[in-house]
């Protein structure tokens, strides 16, 4: 079985992640954000992964994800495809993306 745009579920494929451009092993079909807190634990998901937030958006660089669902439609406006929300995207190939939101979300000082 293959995805639409992808390889086949299962398969290998690579997430390159921030400015330093990291690359973290994957598998085709696993969802976004649980790769990325499986190497970079402060990769922002305040909501835990339920697509309220929108905290754990990144924009894509380059490669492919899972259509965006309606939830991700809904949060990201005009802006959704060129922003995904890891915890509501899916692996299907090779992809690079920047995170959006870094650093502490409430400045303290
Ligand atoms: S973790 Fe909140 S929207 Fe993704």
């Amino acid at each position: 079985m293959s995805t639409d745009q992808g390889r086949a579920l299962g398969g290998s494929c690579t997430v390159t992640y921030g400015a330093d451009q990291r690359t973290f092993a994957a598998q085709v079909g696993q969802r976004l954000l649980d790769v990325i807190l499986a190497n970079e634990p402060d990769h922002r998901h305040v909501c835990g992964g339920n697509g309220y937030c929108t905290s754990c958006r990144v924009r894509v660089e380059a490669g492919h994800l899972s259509p965006p669902n309606r939830t991700e439609r809904e949060r990201l406006g005009s802006r959704c495809g060129e922003l995904r929300l890891a915890c509501q995207s899916h692996l299907i190939g090779d992809v690079t993306v920047i995170p959006m939101v870094t650093g502490s979300l409430i400045d303290w000082e």
